[in-house]
């Protein structure tokens, strides 16, 4: 990973490959750019009398220095017209500023852009904002790649962030800590989502959970289909029966907080191939149902995170994962079979999976007496249709959790916009036969999924994420995006201040 630290030094002072400023587009400079402009006899402001630069958000210049200055290169930002810039905007630029970096191949970096007011941010979150939003630009998939010497992406081995005030430094590098830990759980989540469901499969994640016991002191248990099947998981076994790949239950646990302290439990989809099962999907894109094991990957990667901030919290992450495939032993439409909690369920949809082995992996979550539990899946293409990519659908009938949950959103820009889960759309889940039925009508479709859900979260402070929306992007830039690893982060962040 990238090294990014904190100076207090003069930004002017360093020795630098690179030394980034910005500039609003009212002609106004940062304080850095001023004083560049002052030491370079106007340099940027003859730049932006020609045209070279406007100072339009996102807009960069790179200029080769001479002499009068300690940096090789000076990179201009443009930061948009300023008081007008939010965090969202600042991100964007953060990112077009990580591409000009490295189309010059730079090595050293000295990033002056904190200095830009982003509304509603302190100088120390939008330090947090370029680290994470820079390490995510970085981030490339190409274990799979032969050639490796030929993709490599030239980024910068360091990252200098300069502070004027001595004082904001330790807040600083708190937050740089922050940024660091969140985006090594991000990538952690992007890798494991993006390899392909012939290496990742159940097994396989549950040895990389094992890993984490090692590299970062989790507790790590996996169960076997023969213990699932003495808890009579009988709903989550029917998935992975059509499947040549056991179904593994993973549960990891960070232990930050007091002994006694119930903790937060994340339960996330580890789905690692969808093919619909006998309801098979369609073949065109059925690649990308390798990634319907995002919400699994998040539960890695948000722990991956808590354990290295070491957060005075208590948390459990719990993966059922399994492959939901076409074969003569898998579940047909019609079948009956009984949950851990002895609910039965009929099956009227096989490619309707996640909540089969959800269902199973929370009511497992009650022997953890949690505070919370918040459950992550890639659960409806109904989700995608309601929210598209900016946002995850929130399911709560918990007023102050949900409101956590946004929060943590707006804070992360990691975003969550909440849907109902009222007791009207229940009735479309009821079976004739059995106690519930595994699909509803054709209309609310990422809501009865949720209702599903919480048939079997009664009487506990539950929230569902779906992610399917969020979790990864098609087309060209195909791969998955780590999200909601910095909301979930964010949500232990803000619950380790008050519980501490
Ligand atoms: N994994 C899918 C949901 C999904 C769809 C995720 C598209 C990402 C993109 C899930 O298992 C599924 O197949 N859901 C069905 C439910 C339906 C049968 C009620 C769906 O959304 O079509
Ligand atoms: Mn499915
Ligand atoms: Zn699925």
């Amino acid at each position: 990973m990238i090294k990014y630290t904190i100076k207090t030094s003069d930004s002017l002072g360093i020795s630098t490959d690179c030394l980034v400023v910005g500039v609003y587009a009212d002609y106004k400079l940062t304080p850095t750019a001023t004083r560049v402009d002052q030491s370079s006899k106007g340099l940027i402001k003859n730049l932006l009398k020609r045209g070279d630069i406007s100072g339009k958000s996102g807009q960069t210049l790179m200029v080769p220095c001479g002499t009068n200055l300690l940096a090789k290169r000076l990179l201009i930002v443009g930061l948009g017209h300023q008081n007008k810039l939010n965090a969202d905007e600042f991100s964007e630029i953060v990112q077009s500023t990580s591409k000009a970096i490295e189309d010059a191949g730079i090595a050293t970096v000295v990033i002056a852009l904190a200095e830009g007011s982003v509304s509603g941010r302190k100088v120390e979150e939008r330090i947090r904002i370029i680290v994470e939003n820079f390490s995510g630009f970085c981030y490339q998939f190409s274990r799979l790649k032969s050639n490796k010497a030929q993709l490599r992406r030239a980024f910068p081995t360091t990252v200098i962030f300069p502070i004027a005030n001595k004082q904001a430094a330790p807040r600083a590098r708190e937050y740089v800590n922050q940024g660091r830990a969140i985006s090594r759980g991000v990538e952690l989540t992007r890798d494991l989502a993006n390899l392909p469901g012939n290496i990742c499969t159940p097994s396989y994640l549950a040895t990389q959970a094992r890993k984490l016991q090692r590299s970062h002191q989790l507790k790590v248990s996996i169960l076997s289909e023969q213990q699932m099947r003495a808890l009579k998981m009988g709903s989550l076994l029917s998935v992975s029966r059509g499947s040549r790949e056991p179904a593994k239950l993973i549960i990891m646990e960070y232990r930050g907080g007091s002994k006694s302290a119930a903790p937060v439990v994340l339960v996330g989809k580890g789905l690692t191939f969808d093919a619909g099962g006998i309801s098979l999907k369609p073949a065109g894109k059925m690649d990308e149902m390798k990634y319907d094991m995002c919400g699994g990957a998040s539960v890695f990667g948000t722990l991956v995170a808590a354990a290295e901030l070491k957060l005075p919290l208590n948390v459990v992450g719990i993966v059922p994962s399994s492959e939901n495939l076409p074969d003569g032993a898998a579940n047909k439409p019609g079948d009956i079979v009984t949950s851990m909690s002895g609910q039965t369920i009929e099956i009227l949809n096989t490619d309707a999976e996640g909540r089969l082995i959800l269902c199973d992996a929370l009511t497992y979550a009650r022997r953890f007496k949690p505070d919370v539990v918040i459950d992550i899946a890639t659960l409806t293409g109904a989700c995608v249709v309601a929210l598209g990519d900016p946002a995850s659908g929130l399911f709560s009938k918990h007023d102050k959790l949900a409101s956590e949950i946004l929060k943590a959103g707006e804070i992360s820009g990691d975003y969550a916009w909440r849907l109902p889960i009222w007791e009207q759309y229940q009735k479309q889940i009821n079976s004739p036969f059995a106690d519930i039925q595994n699909i509803g009508g054709p209309g609310g479709g990422a809501i009865t999924a949720a209702c599903f859900l919480a048939r079997f979260t009664e009487d506990l402070n539950w929230a569902h994420l779906d992610v399917a929306g969020t979790a990864y992007k098609s087309g060209t830039q195909k791969g998955a995006t780590g999200r909601p690893v910095r909301l979930l982060t964010q949500f232990l962040i803000e619950r380790a201040k008050t519980r501490s």
